[in-house]
């Protein structure tokens, strides 16, 4: 039976992917340091799959959870455009070490086949929508500058060693599980709590930015498509991981404000450091490549978020 690795198992999609591949009957083993993933994340899952506690720094913890692993699903990073801002070699030893420290321990475990979790980010401020894969990338801080490092060291061992790799691009993921409380939270589940709690949110800039919101099971049907896909359709490739929509803040905020049932208007501070303004994806790719069409729209999305929360 093929073994199944999930790195950042805790975490808002590690354990939405984690949860799925084990609803399937596999073989799961999960990787976490709870650095930000939370053990409330598994509590659910718990005697259902193996858990190790491992830090992605931790080279020969690593290489020891790669040991017997079919595929690996490298979910695992310390996220967030301003963390990285503010704390760059933090993040930096997370996703650039740990994905190198991964990619070794699966050498030399002979894994399959690895789907990392890549960034949008990547393609940064350029100009041209929709995003295509074929881009030059422009990240700006250093998070995306990780990520895409991470990209090209997935694309490398498979031209080097042929480790069969595959990189996703993801869009703006929300959904259930996404870390509401901390400063580095995603937008939407900031919102969705500070909303919840008639607090005011704060947008920065004009809202009039926009992004690519994807529903989390959309990005879960990727990485499973992904995986089964022939491995000459996608080894060594990237692909943008979204609904192909662009939906601004404002809008979004109204949204959330509707379903919340919040009367106030929004604060608007100045822009944040590092952002980029706007993010649109072509989806075509991953769909010829390996039938990724999104389930799950915007609205429902934010419908099914807003209802867990
Ligand atoms: C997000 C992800 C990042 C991923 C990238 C591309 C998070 C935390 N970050 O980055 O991991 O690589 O998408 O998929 O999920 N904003 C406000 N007010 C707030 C918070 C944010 O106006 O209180 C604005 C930001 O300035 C930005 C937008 O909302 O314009 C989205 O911000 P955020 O949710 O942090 O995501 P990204 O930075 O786009």
């Amino acid at each position: 039976m093929a073994q199944y690795l999930v790195t950042g198992c805790a975490g808002f999609i590690g354990s939405w992917v984690t949860e799925t591949l084990i609803g399937r009957g596999e073989c799961v083993r999960g990787l976490d340091n709870f650095e930000t993933g939370r053990r409330e994340n598994l509590a659910h899952l718990a005697g259902k799959f193996e858990f190790v506690e491992c830090d992605l720094r931790d080279a020969d913890g690593v290489a020891k959870a790669c040991e017997g692993m079919d595929y690996i699903l490298h979910q695992g990073a310390l996220p967030s455009v301003p963390r990285s801002v503010r704390e760059p070699r933090t993040s930096h030893t997370a996703n650039i070490d740990g994905t190198f420290n991964l990619l070794e321990g699966a050498r030399a475990a002979k894994v399959k086949r690895i789907i990392y979790a890549a960034s949008s980010s990547a393609y940064g401020n350029q100009p041209g929508f929709p995003r295509v894969e074929s881009m030059v990338p422009m990240p700006i801080a250093p998070y995306p500058v990780q990520k895409l490092a991470g990209e090209l060291y997935m694309k490398s061992y498979w031209q080097v060693y042929g480790l069969e790799t595959v990189c996703l691009r993801y869009f703006n993921i929300f959904g259930p599980r996404q870390v509401p409380d901390s400063p580095y939270s995603g937008v939407m589940a900031k919102f969705t709590l500070q909303m919840m709690n008639s607090e005011r949110p704060t947008i920065f800039g004009d809202g009039e930015q926009g992004r690519d919101f994807t529903y989390i099971e959309n990005a879960v049907s990727a990485n499973l498509l992904a995986l089964e896909a022939p491995a000459e359709k996608v080894a060594g490739q990237t692909f943008n991981v979204a609904c192909g929509e662009r939906h601004t803040l404002n809008k979004t905020f109204r949204i959330l404000a509707e379903l919340l049932d919040f009367k106030s208007p929004p604060i608007y501070g100045p822009p944040r450091m590092g952002d980029i303004q706007d993010s649109l994806a072509d989806i075509s790719a991953a769909g010829k490549a390996f039938g990724y069409e999104p389930q799950v729209s915007f609205e429902e999305g934010l419908r099914r978020t807003v209802a867990w929360y």
